[in-house]
């Protein structure tokens, strides 16, 4: 028996072997695909659709005479092993409680990496109870959630506590996301940078989301990751005493600091809580628009954020954001490394993937307002060596190839008016 990836010259076999299952075909030249081979027979088929996060189980079959062998359970080992610690998905009618007692669990579909939907089983609407069974991988680059949090907690509590911006004039006193950047250039005027107190721009946004907000005298916004509070404090004169700016932030020493400066230079309407945007300390429906500047590249889940942001949003409400997105995935090294990660490269979605998120969230009218490269600056040695851990023939050429693939997002979207409640995936 031999199990070896599919071949051109297989392809009428297999068709057989899922047309006699009812499987479909379509789509099946987009896979790549195993085969169970004795003698001249074809007696399984495994095929996986991928994407950058997800690897689709297709067309798992196993022919009706060698059924009770474990040939089906070989060609899930096989699909698992050859999924790359993506997330597994597999939509399927008959095989639920079998993959079930092979670890996948029921999962609606929303809680799936967004570039699923671009895959053949799972483009388009859903009904509304197909069942779908996933085994989810680790958050990115295969750490644990935790461990990425608290390396951003820890960059970003030591970039507060340093006081003054993270950005230096060489590579190395690049720390944070937006360093070597001048706020200038990412959209700011002179009389933004005027009008904030001292101390509350750390030089760490990627663009000026409040620009794009245009905020009105009463309105409420909401900062997703407000740091030292320097967007708070812009937009603070815009909503007026009427107004309310709240400011959300997981890092206790940004905290500090946005909070102390508000006190110090009486800002009576702007508040920060601790928080993390994936779980958001705000009730529903509370909020008139949401900004966020270089901070959900940052989050674990950015599913998660976006439908936390859609929950808290009032029908008719706004989301302006700021970020860092892929135009191509980064080498697995570069996705696994921390440093990378917290200074907004590794966790940077794909761009396709990040606007797909927005919308299976609930939110319409996903639009970028302005698109920019984005310079990370060169590594530093000690940069190079850490990823050269991970993968010794990875050169700084590549570092720098790879970074270069980032760009400055602006994207606006609304919730449409008369939706109460976050649209859910198709299989809650
Ligand atoms: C690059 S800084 C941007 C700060 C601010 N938006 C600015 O433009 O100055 C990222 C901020 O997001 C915060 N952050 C990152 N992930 C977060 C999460 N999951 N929940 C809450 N805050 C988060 C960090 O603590 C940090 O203050």
């Amino acid at each position: 028996m031999n199990l070896r990836q599919r071949q051109t010259e297989d392809r009428a076999a297999v068709e057989r072997l899922l047309g006699a299952a009812n499987l479909t075909v379509s789509g099946l030249e987009r896979t790549v695909g195993w085969v169970i081979q004795e003698g001249q027979a074809i007696l399984g088929h495994v095929a996986l659709e991928l994407t950058p996060e997800v690897a689709v189980i297709r067309s798992l079959v196993v022919a009706p005479g060698a059924q009770g062998r474990g040939l089906g359970g070989q060609l899930l080992d096989l699909a698992e092993a050859q999924g790359g610690g993506r997330t597994l998905a597999l939509r399927t009618e008959t095989i639920g409680p079998w993959a079930e007692r092979r670890g996948f669990g029921r999962t609606p579909v929303g809680e799936l990496p967004a570039s699923v939907r671009t895959t053949t089983e799972f483009e388009g609407d859903l009904c509304a109870s197909c069942p779908v069974f996933a085994k989810l991988a680790a958050a990115p680059g295969g750490h644990a959630a935790e461990t990425i949090k608290s390396a951003v907690r820890q960059r970003y509590g030591s970039i507060a506590a340093q006081g003054g911006s993270c950005c230096g004039p060489t590579a190395a006193d690049r720390k944070g996301c937006g360093c070597g950047e001048l706020s200038l250039s990412v959209g700011y005027s002179l009389e933004d940078l005027a009008a904030a107190p001292d101390g509350a721009n750390l030089g760490l946004g990627c663009g000026n989301p409040i620009a794009l907000a245009s905020l009105q005298e009463g309105e409420v916004m909401l900062d997703l990751g407000s740091g030292a509070g320097f967007d708070a404090f812009l937009a603070s004169r815009r909503v007026g005493p009427q107004g309310r700016v709240i400011g959300v932030d997981m890092t206790p020493e940004m905290l500090e600091k946005a909070r102390g400066l508000a006190a110090r230079h009486g800002f009576s309407n702007v508040e920060f809580r601790q928080g993390d945007i994936e779980a958001l300390p705000v009730e529903p429906g509370q909020v008139d628009v949401i900004i966020s500047n270089c901070v959900i590249n940052l989050a674990t889940d950015k599913a998660k954020v976006f439908r936390e942001a859609f929950r808290v949003l009032k029908p008719g409400g706004r989301l302006m954001v700021s970020d860092l997105v892929l135009q191509k995935p980064l080498p697995a090294a570069m996705r696994q490394d921390l440093d990378a990660y917290a200074a907004c490269l590794a966790g940077a979605l794909l761009k396709q993937d990040y606007l797909q998120a927005i919308r299976a969230a609930g939110f319409k009218q996903v639009e970028i307002a302005d698109e920019a490269g984005y310079d990370f600056g060169d590594p530093t040695p000690e940069q190079v060596a850490a990823l050269q851990i991970i993968d010794p023939g990875l050169t700084p050429g590549d570092i720098r190839a790879a970074a270069a693939a980032v760009a400055r997002l602006k994207v606006s979207a609304i919730k449409p008016l008369g939706s109460g409640s976050p649209v859910r995936g198709c299989c809650d």
